[in-house]
């Protein structure tokens, strides 16, 4: 992270969000690396969206939209898309768009999620699930606190793709 964490303040993703999203979903960097389907298909963001509220309401998953505190820009996803409260594990995932990245909203945004994670949610372990190629989100985790526990060779990923993919952790203890 650059000295100064980049200012970002993360709220539950609400409608008004979905075209920052739509835009977002098919950059370059976010088809390669997350499970966003590629092409994205008309329709898909809503239902995408709909899943989550319906995960919000069960307290099995939550999305919040990163904004600038200052002027209210959407600058992200920070998104929790399994939540085992039995359990108390957490996966998470972030991205930034492209006009905002290198400097620090990603680790921000990753560290108040993991703050989110282990205080309201009570979480024991934390995990992400990283391509091996993907160089500057490895590098938001490790400054997020995160340890990379291996390598899960040629996973599958989504239709049409295998990736070696790293898993990251981090515990409350940590
Ligand atoms: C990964 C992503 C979230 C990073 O967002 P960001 O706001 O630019 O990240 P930050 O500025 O907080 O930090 C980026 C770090 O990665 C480093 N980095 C950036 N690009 C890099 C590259 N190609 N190779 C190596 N390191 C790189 C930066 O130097 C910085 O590390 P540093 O602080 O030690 O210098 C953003 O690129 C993104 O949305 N990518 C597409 C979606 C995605 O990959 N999501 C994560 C899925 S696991």
């Amino acid at each position: 992270v650059s000295p100064v964490a980049a200012a970002v303040q993360l709220v539950p993703l609400q409608e008004g969000h979905l075209d920052s999203v739509a835009a977002a979903a098919g950059e370059e960097q976010v088809a390669r690396f997350t499970r966003f389907p590629v092409p994205i298909p008309d329709g898909w963001v809503r239902s995408w969206f709909d899943g989550y509220l319906a995960g919000r309401a069960a307290g099995t998953r939550e999305a919040f939209a990163a904004i600038d505190p200052g002027d209210g820009r959407f600058l992200g996803l920070a998104l929790a898309p399994h939540i085992d409260a039995e359990g108390q594990e957490l996966e998470l995932g972030y991205l930034v768009t492209p006009a905002e990245r290198g400097r620090g909203v990603a680790a921000a945004v990753l560290v108040q999620l993991t703050e989110w994670a282990f205080g309201d949610r009570a979480a024991v372990r934390l995990s992400l699930m990283i391509d091996a190629d993907n160089l500057a989100s490895q590098a938001v985790a490790r400054h997020a606190g995160y340890r990379l526990e291996g390598t899960l060779r040629s996973a599958y990923f989504k239709q049409g793709l295998r990736a070696d993919c790293q898993l990251w952790s981090r515990l409350n203890t940590d």
